[in-house]
């Protein structure tokens, strides 16, 4: 394979890459991108934002995306890092925050950023016959609009780039629906159209738009659920089980990987086959 001056590789394998006229070797994973700097290969590695990356899915998929060797940076509100990861403070319902958080991630890579996950998220539960206008605000703010101010902040630096990977952390809820979940179904499924929205203002920009979409996960949002609704979701789940964060965050990086460069404004559920046709 002849290498141009930047080589976008979609390979999983070792391939063989012309460099200054000699065949060399070299492991070409999903996300990796080679520069041809003299006579050796030098990987550079993208720049990654993840809201929400303190814990749960984020904190995996944040994981996921350094062992690829990206550069990436997490939020959370208190701007408090987990082990090995840079953090800076976001709260996605203020667009101040998005705006600055956006700007000391981009000082911390030196750099735009080229993949954004909005991934932070809440619920809050309740009947529609009780649900309160701040309950149904409180999570459409965070869940949709918060997606939405990082979408535009994050678009800026991709459109100078001319390329760009924005991963929506949606949910099973969003299309199958939820009693007691109005206003968290209502903010999920809105991603679905922000998503291919976007994607058909900035397709043309090698930007791409796309949702995952996960079931049931094990973390912090569902530890609080009671074990007969646990069990109750479980035998509604096709694979009987929920899934480990790990399995949202490989969907995630094969949606930003180079491999995944011709899809966009899709929904890749990761929900054990609970979503089905949804
Ligand atoms: N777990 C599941 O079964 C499941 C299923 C489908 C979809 N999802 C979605 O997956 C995403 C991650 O869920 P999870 O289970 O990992 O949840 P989690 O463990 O409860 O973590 C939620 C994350 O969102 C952040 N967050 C909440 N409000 C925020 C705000 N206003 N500004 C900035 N960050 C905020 C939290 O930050 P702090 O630590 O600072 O609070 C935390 O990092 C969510 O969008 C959720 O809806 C989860």
């Amino acid at each position: 394979m002849p290498c141009a001056d930047t080589v976008p590789c979609v390979a999983y394998a070792p391939v063989t890459v012309t460099v200054g006229g000699r065949l060399a070797k070299a492991l070409v994973t999903a996300s990796t991108r080679w520069h041809v700097e003299g006579m050796t290969l030098t990987h550079s590695p993208r720049t990654v934002l993840i809201t929400g990356g303190n814990r749960g899915i984020g904190l995996a998929i944040a994981r996921a995306l350094v062992a690829d060797g990206d550069h990436v940076v997490v939020t959370s509100r208190s701007g408090e890092a987990p082990e090995g990861l840079q953090a800076v403070a976001c709260d996605v319902t203020d667009t101040a925050s998005v705006d600055a958080a956006f700007a000391a991630a981009e000082k911390l890579v030196g750099g735009p950023i080229e993949i954004l996950v909005a991934n932070a998220g809440i619920t809050q539960d309740q009947l529609l016959l009780r649900m309160s206008d701040e309950e149904f605000d409180a999570v459409v703010d965070t869940n949709l609009a918060g997606a939405f101010r990082c979408a535009r902040r994050a678009s800026k630096g991709m459109i100078r780039l001319r390329r760009g990977r924005m991963i929506f952390v949606s949910s099973v809820v969003g299309l199958y629906g939820s009693p007691g979940q109005v206003n968290y179904a209502a903010s999920k499924a809105g991603l679905v159209g922000m998503a291919r929205s976007i994607t058909r203002e900035l397709g043309g920009r090698a930007i791409t738009a796309n949702v995952v979409a996960p079931g049931f996960i094990d973390t912090d949002m569902t530890a609080e659920l009671p074990e007969e609704r646990k069990a109750a979701y479980r035998a509604a789940i096709p694979a009987g089980r929920f899934a480990a964060p790990e399995e949202v965050a490989a969907a995630v990086r094969f949606l930003a990987s180079d491999a995944a460069a011709y899809i966009s404004g899709a929904v890749l559920p990761v929900d054990g086959g609970l979503g089905m046709g949804h």
